[in-house]
């Protein structure tokens, strides 16, 4: 038997009673299903009991369920949106990769860090997009997070030659079950790089007072030798035996080859003050061909020079020139081992405003770009051991600094490199 024939049964005035509140509930369920605040007893009075229709009710409940699910959908996607753009525009990269390490999603810096450009990401396996590889390294912190489901804090990981450091969270469902990982990675590799120039740099100071000291104690006995050598020359040049003369003057350029590298190793531990003076950079360059000619005449290296009269700079002759030796020298060694016809050094020497502009060119092997930015890190050499210490480069930009200038080396493999120097010009110049 349903409720309303049990009410019907009853008393009339108690089943009205009854049936009112039966309906009333009925209403309010129905709102409540709806979603709808329940209406009150004011509000559903007798006549509007009455006047009840149960089809305008559900209609009307309709309305507003669509209205609040469009009002929620609303909210949601800006909700959505304000999320990825967040995603987008913090400056690590983030991805969510599934249990197979299959990306899921990932933000835009992520992308500009890691992914060529119009490469599809979704769904393919992230060591293979971010690493570059057909297996997932053994080091990398999102393989531990999904087979531990713990998660890993900063480690630092190498991603096609960039340096980052990253950390790892574990994704997992009702049941706890890994269902994959985010990673937050962080690109450290300017950072690395400041710290290994640091290390340099003190490393670059403890052997420059070492040298320095070396040099310094050494300068004065070296003068002696060539001193009283000379004076031997001299004096007797008159009763020197056979042979004697020679062997003297082999003492005698020894002695000075000695006290070039004591100057260079005092260059280099910036201990020896620029002697300034206006001089014709014209005069320097053309000393360091003059002084090369031998080698370059030997390697079939042609020199061209185009240099603008009158350049005059506030220098130290000695100083620049060993600038102009070392950039020289060092495209002569590039050619080294080369088979190439045509092989030619050009040094041209403009005015540029306030500045006199020297550029040192070559059409050697050129740089590779990965090393282009090392080359005037001390110590950084790509010859073989006991053929480059890699400190011409260091000691350059040293002497150019000093000079308030600046230096900077342009190449492209396979065609030639070109540095360029910038000096102050003289009160002439
Ligand atoms: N003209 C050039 N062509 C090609 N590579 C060059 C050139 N100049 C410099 N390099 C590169 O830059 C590196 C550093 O040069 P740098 O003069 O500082 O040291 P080095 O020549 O190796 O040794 P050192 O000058 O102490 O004998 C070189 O080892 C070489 O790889
Ligand atoms: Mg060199």
């Amino acid at each position: 038997m349903s409720g309303l024939e049990e009410i019907e049964k009853t008393d009339p005035r108690l089943g009205n009673e009854r049936l009112k509140r039966y309906i009333r509930e009925k209403v309010n369920h129905l709102l409540s299903v709806m979603g709808t605040k329940p209406l009150s007893r004011e509000e559903l009075d007798d006549n509007t009991l009455l006047e009840l229709d149960p089809i305008g009710i559900i209609a009307l409940s309709f309305e507003q369920i669509l209205e609040h699910q469009k009002d929620t959908n609303e909210r949601l996607t800006v909700a959505k949106d304000q999320l990825q753009a967040v995603f987008d525009a913090v400056g690590v990269c983030i991805s969510i990769i599934d249990e197979d390490m299959r990306i899921v999603n990932c933000n835009e810096k992520q992308k500009e860090m890691l992914v060529s450009a119009n490469t599809e990401v979704i769904g393919r396996h992230c060591y293979e997009i971010y690493c570059g590889k057909d297996s997932p390294s053994l080091d990398c912190p999102a393989v531990e997070t999904l087979a531990t489901g713990r998660p890993v804090f900063i480690r630092e990981v190498k991603k096609k030659n960039k340096h980052f450091q990253i950390v790892t969270s574990p994704m997992k469902d009702a049941e706890g079950r890994v269902t994959g990982a985010i990673e937050v990675s962080m690109d450290v590799t300017e950072k690395k790089k400041a710290e290994e120039l640091m290390r340099q740099a003190e490393k670059l100071t403890a052997i420059g007072l070492l040298a320095g000291g070396i040099a310094h104690e050494l300068n004065n006995p070296l003068g002696n030798i060539l001193g009283y050598a000379t004076l031997l020359l001299k004096d007797g040049e008159s009763g020197l035996g056979p042979g004697q003369k020679e062997k003297l003057e082999i003492i005698v350029e020894q002695a000075k080859k000695g006290s070039e590298i004591i100057r260079g190793l005092l260059d280099f531990s910036r201990q020896s003050v620029p002697a300034f003076q206006d001089i014709l950079i014209n005069d320097i360059i053309m000393k360091t061909v003059r002084t090369l000619q031998n080698r370059l005449a030997c390697q079939g290296i042609k020199v061209d020079t185009a240099l603008a009269d009158g350049l005059i700079v506030r220098a130290d002759p000695r100083k620049i020139e060993l600038v102009f030796l070392n950039l020289m020298l060092n495209s002569i060694q590039a050619f080294e081992g080369m088979d190439r016809k045509g092989k030619a050094i050009s040094v041209r020497a403009v005015r540029e405003g306030g500045l006199i502009q020297v550029k040192v060119a070559d059409n050697g092997p050129g740089i590779p770009e990965d090393i282009l930015s090392n080359i005037f890190d001390p110590f950084f050499t790509t010859k073989p051991v006991g053929k480059g210490a890699g400190l011409g480069l260091s000691i350059c930009s040293g002497v150019i600094r000093e000079h308030k200038g600046s230096i900077h080396a342009a190449s492209e493999p396979g065609k030639g490199t070109e540095f360029t120097v910038s000096l102050p010009a003289g009160v002439k110049g």
